[in-house]
């Protein structure tokens, strides 16, 4: 390693196997505390909110460790930032006292207008140098490490020249942030559009990955939809695998947005991800003390 943020990364704590959370499973998230070891939470969910939601926020501060996940920042957007939106999320990022803050590589924004969609950049040298910049500047504002995350997209963009992992790759040098590698976006695009996806992992800078988010997603006849709506499928678990034997991460994040099962269900992806997470431990152990003299 040898970017300004290997040093950034060394100082993160590792916070473990948590779950994204939810209103609908607030009381089964806060009630299961023992086996979650920390949890994302969504600035957007509570921003000039209060009452109950403020009372989540309170409680889920209270309970483990939060990392913030942001999706309006617009990174990819050709509107300015939005000053007013990055100051109410350093305030909000400082709040929940988290030690880095997160949104995507997409835009998400027209003018004032919010689409509530995360639509997919030109991979291409002008959207690098347009995206850093902005990056950079909500690093200098908020002051906490900040990591950006892979999408799926259902298009190329016209304008693209770039495959994504040559795009990802140098829109992290240049911006000097960490990944958020989300592993089921990255099966879904490599199903739609048709690449290995233990290739395209190589080809990433896979000691940029802080943070890990696992979903699950909708197969259909002649797409694959990233829905956050099903179980996390086996080539998922099986890419996860072949991250953590390759890179060490801070924390791995389970995504559950719709169609939420019994509350049982997800706590059994999470102990599914806990015990991949332990045997990569293992395995990592075993081959440093075969090297030992
Ligand atoms: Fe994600």
């Amino acid at each position: 390693m040898s970017s300004s943020f290997d040093k950034v990364k060394s100082t993160l704590p590792y916070l473990g196997v948590g779950l994204g959370l939810r209103r609908e499973v607030a009381a089964e998230t806060f009630e299961a505390g023992h086996v979650i070891d920390f949890l994302e939470v969504i600035p957007e969910q509570y921003l000039c909110k209060g009452g109950d939601t403020r009372e989540r926020l309170n409680k889920a501060r209270a309970s483990m460790p939060l990392v913030v996940h942001g999706l309006n920042l617009s990174l990819g957007g050709a509107s300015p930032l939005d000053q007013e939106y990055i100051t109410r999320l350093k305030t909000f990022v400082q709040f929940t006292d988290a030690p880095w803050f997160s949104d995507h590589v997409a835009f998400a924004s027209l003018g004032d207008l919010y689409l509530h969609e995360l639509l997919p950049v030109p991979f291409c040298k002008e959207t690098i140098e347009h995206m850093s910049r902005r990056i950079k500047m909500v690093k200098e504002q908020i002051e906490k490490p900040f990591l950006i995350e892979n999408t799926t997209y259902y298009m190329s963009m016209p304008g693209s020249d770039m495959t994504e992992p040559q795009f990802l790759t140098e829109l992290l040098e240049e911006a000097d942030c960490g990944l958020l590698l989300d592993v089921n976006n990255v099966y879904v695009n490599s199903v739609n559009h048709g690449f290995d996806p233990f290739l395209f992992l190589d080809q990433l800078p896979l000691e940029r990955v802080v943070q890990i988010h696992m979903a699950g997603h909708l197969a259909k006849e002649d797409i694959v939809l990233d829905t956050h709506g099903a179980p996390i499928a086996d080539p998922v678990f099986d890419l996860l695998r072949y991250v953590l034997s390759k890179a060490t991460v801070c924390g791995i994040t389970l995504e559950r947005d719709q169609n939420l099962p019994p509350f049982d269900e997800i706590l059994a992806e999470l102990s599914a991800i806990k015990i991949i997470t332990a045997e990569a431990k293992q395995a990592k152990t075993s081959l440093e003390l075969e090297k030992r003299p």
